[in-house]
């Protein structure tokens, strides 16, 4: 059976794509943010997942403002990398996986979340950057991509409960396909940011810490909050952050936290990062449990039984 074994968020800030593009990830600016994200690097070579599901949002460059889907699903074999006005990324295009992806659709759709299907989409700085940040720059990234754009664009976007639940159907479908696969899924975007407006600029380093504090610990307590309390404390941008309860809905309810980075600004954005991790079940340990008293009582009788017979 596939199953996901973790969970990490992490902005998807453009400009990090740009410094990364533009070989200036040395610059001291950039080096702070990068080196952040070294030890997630490595953590993410160790746990090679066999796939990856992209927790994205499209920022105009597939859907334009003509269709915007509320939550659109990549079930291509392949999505070409956007033009975002000065060219596509020089990153490889992203490779899907559409059996997962055709039998996510299935699943979830049947449990009542109306997906959209893209058999056809380009991704953009939502998907890459984040990409970039665990991957590093290979040639070819190295597992297929599953990405699930969310609008968080245009109000009104989904609210963080339907999002986490949403990621609670993920892991159902996941967990009810047949093949053996290490999944992890992304959740993309945030932390504080406002990008226009008159509190362009606005960054709220607290409210981001409890978010982190919560999402690995109490993420019910995130799914409560309102647009308007997002975008209030967070800035009209830290919206996307619902997308994170997508990741979070899709892991146990008690998760080891392993990483965690925290770094103000990266050009208008605080950048927050975190990996959570599902606790491994082995059957060794499930063996070595206590039975409940109940239960060693049944066995007990049942043992009785059959040397009375
Ligand atoms: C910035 C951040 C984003 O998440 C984005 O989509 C666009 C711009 C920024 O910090 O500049
Ligand atoms: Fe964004």
């Amino acid at each position: 059976m596939a199953r996901i074994i973790a969970g990490v968020t992490s902005s998807h800030v453009p400009a990090i794509g740009a410094a990364i593009d533009n070989h200036r990830t040395g610059e001291p600016y950039w080096q702070r943010v990068f080196e952040g994200f070294e030890r997630s690097k490595e953590w993410i070579a160790k746990a090679k997942p066999d796939v990856v599901i992209g927790v994205y949002n499209d920022h105009a460059s597939a859907f334009s403002v003509e269709i915007i889907p509320t939550f659109a699903l990549g079930t291509a074999a392949e999505f070409p990398i956007a033009d975002e006005g000065w060219g596509p990324r020089p990153v490889p295009a992203v490779k899907g996986h559409p059996e997962l992806a055709a039998h996510i659709a299935q699943s979830v759709i049947l449990d009542e979340f109306d997906l959209t299907l893209c058999n056809k989409m380009e991704v953009d700085h939502g998907l890459t950057v984040p990409l970039n940040l665990m991957f590093g720059t290979p040639k070819e990234w190295p597992c297929p991509v599953i990405p699930l754009a969310v609008n968080v664009v245009q109000y009104p976007p989904p609210t963080g409960n339907r999002c986490y639940m949403l990621g609670k159907a993920i892991r159902r479908a996941v967990e009810s396909y047949p093949e053996d696969l290490k999944v992890v899924i992304f959740g993309t975007g945030g932390m504080s940011h406002q990008i226009s407006g008159q509190r362009a600029g606005l960054i709220n380093s607290k409210f981001d810490h409890a978010f982190l504090d919560n999402l690995t610990k109490n993420p019910k307590k995130l799914t409560r909050l309102s647009h308007l309390e997002l975008m209030r404390e967070a800035g009209a941008e830290g919206v996307e952050m619902v997308m994170w309860l997508i990741m979070r809905g899709a892991l146990d309810d008690k998760v080891d936290e392993v990483y965690r980075f925290y770094t103000v600004p990266a050009s208008n954005t605080a950048v927050g990062h975190i990996i959570l991790a599902n606790r491994v079940k082995s059957s060794k340990k499930s063996a070595g449990k206590k039975a409940p008293a109940k239960l060693k009582r049944a066995a007990a009788r049942q043992k009785i039984q059959r040397i009375r017979s």
